[in-house]
């Protein structure tokens, strides 16, 4: 099995939680990791190498091939760079990881516009950045895997996080896309919605869960992702723990006319559009 044995991959966010995992998980199983991190605080504030450097010294103590970035993911520049430390050590890249996040939580009512930018900026500008510095290396070689790090928030919604959960729907929106565009250059581009106890949600994972909620738990899954074995495009899978599910949007059978409803008519079919029995994966009429 080739698995990731030899790839080059960056992974932003990479100095802690889940992407320490990540990246000691890709490091174990042959590959050479970019391991980025601006090392800030959990909203964004802040900057430090230690963290990227700790990780690094895990991977290379353990006879791993690692190397630390500390760019800010949320700029071109840094997008840029990120890949570019990949390119300067290993001389290619094959796979990014889009895992860096902040969080900025508010209801909606209270939210500032500038909450809402910083969270988009990190996580969905973030996936951009790197993704597209990436993208024609992947291009060019015929072979890419991206992975970004979705949520449950962004999926199902949940309170105070209008930003983050608009921003983690972003980036299903962009690996629907990215699924399009590479599947002839062989690059695919799927979404973990992780559940893991990390510093992002030590005020929200109850003390009785945390056990079951190692991090370490998320990683066998982005690592299969992004394995060349594995060529399914634009899946949603669940990694809550232990638990790993795919996550899909369903369309229901509705209701056909063959002229333009009135209000009436849309009232009176409404348990019908509403009703998801013999519901079948969504997709994209255009497409
Ligand atoms: P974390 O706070 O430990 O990790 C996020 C990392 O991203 C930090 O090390 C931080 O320094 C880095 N980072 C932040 N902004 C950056 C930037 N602009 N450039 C480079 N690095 C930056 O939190 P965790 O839980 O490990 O989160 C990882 C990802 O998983 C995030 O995208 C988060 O939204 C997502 N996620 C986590 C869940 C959980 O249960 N922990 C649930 C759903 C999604």
């Amino acid at each position: 099995m080739a698995g990731v044995k030899g790839r080059v991959v960056v992974i932003t966010g990479a100095g802690g939680g889940l992407g320490r995992q990540h990246a000691k998980l890709f490091a174990q199983q042959g590959a050479r990791v970019v391991v980025n991190d601006l090392g800030g605080n959990r909203d964004g504030s802040g900057f430090g190498s230690d963290m990227a450097d700790a990780v690094v010294s895990e991977i290379t103590d353990a006879g791993g091939e690692a190397v630390a970035n500390y760019d800010d993911v949320s700029t071109v520049d840094g997008g840029q760079r990120a890949v570019a430390a990949a390119l300067d050590a290993f001389g290619q890249v094959d796979i990014v990881v889009n895992n860096a996040g902040i969080l900025r939580d508010k209801s909606f009512h209270k939210m500032t516009p500038e909450q809402w930018d910083a969270v988009l900026k990190v996580h969905l500008y973030g996936a951009f950045n790197v993704t597209r510095a990436a993208w024609p290396h992947l291009r060019a070689q015929q072979f890419g895997r991206v992975v970004v790090t979705t949520s449950t928030s962004g999926l199902f919604g949940n309170f105070g996080q209008a930003n983050y959960g608009a921003a983690k729907m972003g980036m299903v929106g962009l690996i629907n896309t990215l699924a399009v565009e590479g599947a002839r250059f062989n690059i695919t581009a799927n979404a973990v919605a992780p559940l893991a106890d990390t510093r992002m949600t030590a005020d929200v994972i109850p003390d009785d869960a945390r056990m079951d909620l190692d991090p370490a738990y998320a990683s066998p899954i982005v690592v299969h992702l992004c394995s060349e074995e594995c060529t399914d495009t634009g899946v949603i899978t669940l990694a809550s723990g232990g638990h790993y599910a795919r996550i899909a949007y369903m369309q229901a059978v509705g209701v056909q006319f063959d002229h333009v409803p009135s209000v009436e008519e849309i009232g009176v079919a409404w348990d019908e559009i509403m009703d998801l029995t013999d519901s079948a994966m969504g997709r994209n009429p255009l497409a």
